[in-house]
C-alpha cells in the first residue's frame, strides 16, 4: 500500500528500541487514581485504547517521584504497597499489547505540590518546596529546597525510574518543563538560589543533569529516556527560545529524546495546551530551533491534529516525532487512521478545553466530539437518548 502520509507512518529506531511510526501519545492527567497511589483500571484501559489506536508510544501521566514534598498527581511507585507494582506492570502490559512502547512520566510539582491532589483535605497542610524562598500568587508560602533535600529528589527520580522499569516501562519521560519542579530551577523566574543550583544557566541546569544522571544510573545505557522540557517560557522573566537551545545542549548528552514543549502551566496555560484561538503547530518553531543545535531526536507538541501539516513537520526535519495529547482524546484511532490511509475518517479535537476542565471537577475524562471517552471498559454500544432532542452540527466552520 502507498502511503499517503510515509514519513509520520515511518519507524524510528533509538538505541535498541524501535518505534512503529512517529505519532507519540503525549501524558494526560491522572485520573482513576486511588489515595494510596495506585492507578486503577479505567485508567489502565485508557492508556490501552490510546495503544490499540495505533501511537507509537504511550506515555502514563506523572508519576509522582517523592511523595514527601510533593503532594500533587498522586499517582506514584512504592514498592512497600502492595499492588502499586502490580498496577503499573499492567498498565504497561495493556499498552505493550497493541504494539505501542509503555512510558511513564517522572513528575515533582515543586511550589505547585498538591495542584491535582487526590486527597484534598491533604492539600492545605502541606509545605510547598521549591528552588526559592517565595509567596506564592494566591498567598501560599513556598520554602527552597535544602541541600539534602536535593540530593534526597535527585535520588528518588532514580528511585522511581528503576521501579517503572522493574514494572515494565520500556521508556520514561523526565518531565522538565511547564513549571513544575524542574523548570522551577531552570527558569529564572522561580530560581533566586546563589548556590550551585542558581545564578548561571549552568548552575539553573544543574539540578536538571543530576536527575538525568541519577535516572540513567537506575535504568542503565539502552534504556531510553526523554527530557520533557518548554522550549521557552514566553514571558519576558522566564527562559527564552536561546536558552532553551543552551538547556536542550547541556542535557542532551543524558537523554534519548529531546521532548520540546512551550511555556508554564501557571502563566501561559493557553500555549501550554494551544487554546482554539492559536494557530495549529503555533510552538513547532521552538522544536525546529533546538534541533538545529543538537544530534538526538526532538520532539514536538501543541495543537496538532492534522496528518498533512504533521506530515510536513517530519518531511521537512523540523522534529523527528509529534506528540499528541487532546487530539488522541477527540479519536484514539488517529494513529492507525493515518498508517491506513483512512485520514478522512479522523475526528479532529475541537480544542475546547472540556477534557481540562473536566479533570479538575469530577477527575473524570470527558470529551465533546468523543461521547465513548471514559467508557473504555464498558464497550461502545450507545443507547437510544432518553429524551428526544433537535441537534445543529456545523462542520468547518470558518469564523474570519
Ligand atoms: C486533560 C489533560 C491532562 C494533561 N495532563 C498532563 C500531565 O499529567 N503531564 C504533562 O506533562 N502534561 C499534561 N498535559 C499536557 C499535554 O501533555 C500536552 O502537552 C498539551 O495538552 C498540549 O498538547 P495538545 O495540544 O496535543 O493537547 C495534559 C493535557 C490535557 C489536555
Amino acid at each position: 500500500m502507498e502511503r499517503k502520509y510515509p514519513h509520520l507512518s515511518s519507524p524510528i529506531t533509538i538505541g535498541r528500541t524501535t518505534f512503529r511510526n512517529r505519532m507519540f501519545s503525549a501524558p494526560m492527567g491522572g485520573t482513576d487514581i486511588a489515595n494510596d497511589g495506585c492507578i486503577g483500571p479505567k485508567s489502565t484501559a485508557f492508556y490501552e485504547l490510546r495503544s490499540r489506536g495505533g501511537a507509537a508510544a504511550v506515555t502514563v501521566s506523572e508519576l509522582m517521584v517523592h511523595p514527601a514534598t510533593d503532594g500533587s498527581h498522586a499517582y506514584h511507585l512504592d514498592e512497600s504497597i502492595l499492588n502499586s507494582l502490580s498496577c503499573a506492570t499492567y498498565t504497561a502490559d495493556a499498552i505493550r499489547r497493541h504494539g505501542a512502547i509503555p512510558s511513564i512520566e517522572l513528575s515533582h510539582s515543586g511550589m505547585y505540590a498538591g495542584t491535582y491532589m487526590t486527597d484534598k483535605t491533604k492539600q492545605k497542610s502541606m509545605h510547598q518546596w521549591g528552588p526559592s524562598d517565595t509567596v506564592r500568587q494566591d498567598g501560599v508560602q513556598v520554602r527552597a529546597l535544602t541541600k539534602e533535600m536535593i540530593d534526597d529528589i535527585v535520588k528518588s527520580y532514580g528511585h522511581a525510574a528503576g521501579l517503572a522499569k522493574r514494572a515494565g516501562f520500556e521508556m520514561v519521560m523526565v518531565h522538565g518543563g511547564h513549571g513544575w519542579l524542574i523548570n522551577q530551577f531552570l527558569s529564572p523566574m522561580f530560581n533566586n538560589r546563589t548556590d550551585e543550583y542558581g545564578g548561571s544557566l549552568e548552575n539553573r541546569c544543574r539540578f536538571a543533569t543530576e536527575v538525568l544522571k541519577s535516572v540513567r544510573e537506575a535504568v542503565g545505557p539502552f534504556f531510553p529516556i526523554e527530557f520533557r522540557m518548554s522550549g521557552e517560557e514566553l514571558v519576558p522573566e522566564g527562559y527564552s527560545l536561546a536558552d532553551g537551545v543552551e538547556i536542550a545542549k547541556m542535557i542532551e548528552p543524558y537523554v534519548d529524546i529531546i521532548h520540546v514543549s512551550a511555556g508554564t502551566y501557571q502563566r501561559t496555560f493557553g500555549r501550554t495546551h494551544p487554546s482554539m484561538f492559536t494557530p495549529h503547530g503555533v510552538n513547532v518553531y521552538m522544536a525546529a530551533e533546538i534541533k538545529k543545535h543538537v544530534s538526538k531526536p526532538v520532539a514536538t507538541i501543541g495543537g496538532l491534529n492534522d496528518p498533512a501539516f504533521l506530515e510536513e513537520i517530519i518531511a521537512s526535519g523540523k522534529a523527528d516525532i509529534v506528540y499528541m495529547a487532546r487530539a488522541l482524546l477527540a479519536d484514539p484511532f488517529l494513529p492507525r487512521k493515518v498508517v491506513e490511509n483512512r485520514d478522512d475518517e479522523i475526528v479532529k479535537c475541537l480544542r475546547c478545553f472540556t477534557c481540562m476542565a473536566e479533570r479538575a471537577a469530577t477527575s473524570t475524562r470527558r470529551c465533546t466530539v468523543n461521547p465513548l471517552i471514559g467508557r473504555e471498559m464498558d464497550g461502545v454500544e450507545v443507547l437510544p437518548a432518553r429524551e428526544k432532542k433537535k441537534v445543529l452540527i456545523l462542520r468547518n466552520l470558518i469564523v474570519t
